[in-house]
């Protein structure tokens, strides 16, 4: 893992846009995985200021994003649907065909995670993978186990998920299950860019950096054996390193 320290969460996304957009231009056709949360909020809006400037297109971008909550509809305000529509999709020339994020309401939820699977491998897979990091080291929404979870599938939520997590619901409480991508698939990314900012991530920073082995207890270990994973943090994250 390669770990980029920036002053603030501005340059810090800015850089992270940036690898994006040099995906977006250099290949015909570019395969974006995107991640939720308040971490690449600023990066979505650099990409959208890229998109308006005329530096790139989403014209031809296919995206397969990470994970979502169980039993949310896609209009949900609370979804991640609605959050990639509200943050980047709905702002970018991206064809709306192209965009791909698990259906947490599906009636069949275990045939959803394996048609997930199937569909980005029929795409020879994720260029560039964008993640967060949860206080507890989950990625995506693999949390700490006893052992990995390879393939998309439903989960169930972390008493710390959904403590840091429960915050954002307002009108009924947070989903306790959720349908995520597997470590497998979040590994097959031919690049990483793994996002880090402010003081509640300084523990699980270090910790990941100072990590003896790959743990399923701390599913962001598992980056250590990524060929090409940039960690990009703000000076607080990275503060205990
Ligand atoms: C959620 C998402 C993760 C994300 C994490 C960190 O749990 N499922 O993919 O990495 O939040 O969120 P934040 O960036 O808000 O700290």
């Amino acid at each position: 893992m390669e770990l980029k320290v920036f002053d603030d969460v501005s340059a810090a996304s800015e850089y992270a846009a940036g690898m994006i957009a040099d995906i977006i231009k250099t290949k015909s056709d570019p395969i974006l995985g995107l991640a939720t949360g308040a971490s690449p909020i600023l990066t979505y809006k650099k990409l959208v200021d890229l998109y308006e400037s005329g530096e790139i297109s989403f014209n031809n971008v296919v995206t397969f994003n990470l994970d979502e909550y169980c039993g949310l509809a896609a209009d949900d305000v609370n979804s991640y649907h609605y959050f990639m529509f509200d943050k980047l999709f709905d702002h970018v020339d991206i064809d709306i065909n192209n965009v791909h994020i698990p259906d947490g309401d599906s009636d069949d939820p275990i045939a959803e995670a394996a048609c997930y699977d199937a569909l980005i491998d029929s795409f020879g897979g994720i260029d560039i993978q964008l993640l967060g990091i949860g206080v507890n080291g989950h990625i995506g929404f693999n949390e700490p186990s006893d052992s990995f979870i390879g393939a998309t599938h439903i989960v169930e939520l972390s008493q710390s998920t959904i403590d840091v997590n429960g915050k954002y619901f307002t009108d009924y409480v947070i989903p306790d299950r959720a349908i995520t991508m597997g470590i497998d698939q979040i590994m097959k990314a031919k690049k990483i860019i793994m996002l880090a900012y402010g003081d509640s991530k300084a523990d699980i920073i270090y910790k990941l950096f100072h990590a003896d082995s790959v743990t399923p207890m701390i599913p962001a270990t598992a980056l250590i054996k990524h060929p090409d994973c940039t960690v990009i943090c703000d000076k607080e994250a990275a503060r205990k390193l």
